[in-house]
């Protein structure tokens, strides 16, 4: 039995009759996550922005920036991202964030004003639960709300959850930018990821 379901103790039973057959543990992981909520971030998910984002800041290649930031400028950041009109998102699961995902411009030449690149990241702990797919439900309906006609991923390769998240929500392979990127003392792929609203 999985480990979530024993956890799970005298509900048990009655919530397993409810499961898929053939659960997975990510399918069963989906159930509990029923109750996530995806919100405007607020200055108040700044030190927990930063948890998460520092994390990938000193583990992963995925995120681009290499030194820690604090809670100060994330709150500068998701201040910004109002101001220009982006939507800066949270997703909340009990007591924590359980991770966020922002639109910024891609370039800001007025000839790129319809256009906006993606980022998301989930809190470690909470990977393959859905709440990637969750974050980016909302924040591409936020963005086709606003009129946005095309979104771009920058994906620094390798990464297959991000490639498989894109494939998720339709995203187009539109090439990669050979050794563009530079972390931890290596040159970094870049695939790009396309969306048309
Ligand atoms: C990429 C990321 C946001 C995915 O979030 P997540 O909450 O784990 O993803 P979900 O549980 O919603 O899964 C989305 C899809 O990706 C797949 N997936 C997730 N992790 C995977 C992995 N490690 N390998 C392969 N596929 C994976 C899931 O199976 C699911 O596929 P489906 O739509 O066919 O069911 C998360 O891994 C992350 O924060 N990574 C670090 C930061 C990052 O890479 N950001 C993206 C930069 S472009």
């Amino acid at each position: 039995m999985p480990a979530v379901l024993r956890k799970v103790g005298a509900r048990g039973p009655k919530l397993r009759e409810r499961l898929p057959r053939r659960s997975s543990l990510r399918a069963v992981a989906r159930v509990f996550n029923i109750k996530m909520d995806v919100r405007d971030a607020v200055l108040d998910d700044a030190a927990e922005i930063a948890y998460i984002y520092n994390h990938y800041i000193a583990t992963s290649h995925a995120v681009f920036e290499s030194e820690p930031v604090d809670s100060d400028e994330i709150q500068r950041r998701i201040i910004l991202a109002g101001t220009e009109g982006m939507p800066f998102l949270a997703a909340q699961k009990n007591e924590h964030l359980a991770g966020f995902a922002y639109a910024q411009p891609f370039l800001r030449d007025p000839a790129f004003d319809l256009t906006a690149e993606i980022r998301v990241c989930v809190r470690p702990g909470l990977l393959e639960q859905g709440v990637g797919t969750a974050l980016y439900t909302s924040l591409i309906e936020r963005m086709r709300s606003r009129g946005f006609k095309t979104l771009i991923a920058l994906v620094a390769m390798p990464n297959d959850a991000a490639a498989r998240l894109h494939e998720h929500f339709g995203f187009r392979d539109a090439g990669r930018l050979e050794g563009v990127a530079q972390k931890f003392g290596r040159r970094i792929d870049i695939d790009c990821r396309q969306l048309a609203l």
